[in-house]
């Protein structure tokens, strides 16, 4: 499985670089505001700093703006990919632009068929959220499962990103599924290093070693 990082601060990217296990980034509108920059200065950044796939959210909410923005958007580095969110505009912009070459991650999907509707469009990528489906008493896994077995079916080349990852089981039940791609915040990505009992074995370890140098 691919993992990505959810996030638009410049250093938590970096040090997940360092970890050598990162495969691509996702930005949406909410997390560039965090960092208090804009998507095209932040992805610009971000493209000078790694070499992988990069998420960037258009903010227009028509077909005919939706390629323009998109357009704009690919136009800062060949890594970055549009994202646009789900509903019928989408759809229209997600079939230009693709015919265009250009990848489309069609993101606030929350069910299976809104998964199949953007593949068929020409999406490269379908971004399923997790936990907001969790938030409102969903089984937000479940729906990653639905999505990985229906592309599965019918040979469908767009990948599944995990999106909305609130914890490490989370990440899990994605990988279980056969989810191509999870996109991870940085603090889920420290919780999946830890264990205890690592922690404990490693203590243990040194201790003894210093035990056997008296
Ligand atoms: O990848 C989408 C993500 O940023 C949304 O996460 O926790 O706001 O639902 P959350």
């Amino acid at each position: 499985m691919k993992i990505f990082i959810d996030t638009a601060n410049l250093d938590m990217i970096s040090e997940i670089n360092s970890w050598g296990i990162l495969d691509g980034v996702t930005t949406n509108p909410s997390l560039i505001a965090k960092e208090g920059t804009d998507t095209k200065t932040r992805v610009n950044e971000i493209a000078r700093i790694v070499d992988v796939p990069i998420s960037a959210e258009v903010m227009a909410v028509d077909a005919e703006g939706m390629v323009k923005e998109g357009r704009e958007l690919a136009s800062i580095h060949p890594n970055v990919n549009v994202k646009l969110p789900m509903g019928i505009e989408a759809l229209k912009a997600t079939k230009v632009l693709s015919s265009e070459g250009i990848d489309v991650n069609v993101t606030l999907i929350f069910s299976a068929q809104q998964a199949l509707l953007a593949a068929k469009a020409g999406a490269r990528y379908v971004s399923p959220f997790v936990g907001r489906l969790d938030d409102i008493g969903m089984y937000g896994s479940e729906v990653i499962r639905q999505i990985t077995e229906v592309f599965y079916n019918y040979g469908f080349d767009t990948e599944v990103i995990a999106a909305s990852i609130r914890g490490p089981i989370h990440v899990l039940e994605a990988a279980s599924a056969g989810c191509d791609i999870a996109t991870i915040p940085y603090n889920v990505l420290q919780q999946m290093v830890s264990h205890p009992k690592t922690d404990e074995g490693i203590r243990n370890f040194i201790k003894d070693y210093e035990k056997s140098k008296k």
